[in-house]
């Protein structure tokens, strides 16, 4: 009886308002900053093809656990794909909340947005549409990166880009991504009062300016590494398909024995 009263008026018996929205908006914010972060981390695991075609492979071996198992094992990539999935999809559900979901509410918002010209509220736009962008893309380039753990390397990941032609999808993914990620961090600090000093008008000024240097750094970072995947695919266009061979076969093994 008492669920339905406050089904009916928003309040329960005693005149409370329920807390779930609130702690609704604490998991978004955590699930949103596990992501931001993680995507940093993955930035630079994916931009190790800069330093060499041996150091991403190196790499890649790692994290498939090569240096506790006899044979690195793409399954291992395939779990934390899981992981960020479950997290992801979780951010997504939340956020969908926050979305206008019919013409009158968008209406609305657009006038409000125009008539303010407050550059957050702008933003919120921004963040909204990329979010909706990644929906779809980082969805797709999740479920690729589960089922093909196998097929992660200096010449797989290159003949992907490039032979497969997933390029310009891969585009679009890191424009969506490094700018939601960096507003997103950014209305995290902001939201919650992080690295508020006495001025708070101030630290926000600070914060947008930080938020520009990360996403040009990280877009910067990811162009560049778009285009070296996508140089080594063009001249590996010939051998698609066929994987990477380490130059120097010196190589840490999981005994901790260095195997030349
Ligand atoms: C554990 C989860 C993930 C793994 C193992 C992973 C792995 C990879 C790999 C190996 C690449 C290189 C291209 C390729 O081989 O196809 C890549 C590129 C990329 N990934 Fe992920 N990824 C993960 C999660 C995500 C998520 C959640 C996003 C964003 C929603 C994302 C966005 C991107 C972008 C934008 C690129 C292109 C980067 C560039 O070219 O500069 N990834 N990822």
């Amino acid at each position: 009886m008492s669920d339905l009263i406050e089904g009916f008026l928003g309040k329960s018996v005693e005149g409370k308002k329920s807390k779930l929205p609130a702690q609704l908006d604490y998991i978004q914010s955590a699930t949103g900053l596990f992501l931001g972060l993680f995507m940093w981390v993955h930035m630079f695991f994916v931009s190790t093809i800069l330093i060499s075609k041996d150091f991403m492979y190196d790499v890649v071996q790692m994290l498939e656990g090569s240096m506790f198992l006899k044979e690195p094992q793409p399954a291992i990539t395939s779990f934390a794909v899981l992981v960020v999935s479950a997290v992801f999809i979780a951010h997504g559900l939340l956020a969908m909340r926050k979305l206008p979901i019919n013409f009158r509410q968008w209406q609305s918002y657009r006038t409000h947005m125009g008539m303010m010209n407050h550059k957050d509220t702008s933003l919120w736009f921004i963040q909204a549409a990329t979010g909706f962008v990644l929906f779809f893309l980082g969805s797709a380039h999740l479920a690729m990166m589960f089922a093909k753990s196998h097929e992660i390397g200096p010449y797989a990941s290159a003949d992907r880009m490039y032979t497969d032609i997933m390029w310009p999808f891969y585009l679009l993914l890191l424009l969506a991504v490094e700018f939601h990620g960096s507003i997103g961090l950014y209305r995290l600090c902001v939201k919650w009062g992080w690295f508020e000093g006495a001025n708070a008008k101030e630290t926000r000024a600070k914060l947008k300016k930080l938020k520009w240097a990360i996403t040009v750094f990280f877009l910067g970072l990811g162009l560049v590494t778009l285009a070296a995947y996508v140089k080594i695919g063009y001249e590996h266009r010939d051998n698609a398909g066929e994987r990477y061979e380490r130059t120097s076969h010196l190589e840490l093994r999981h005994d901790g024995k260095v195997k030349a």
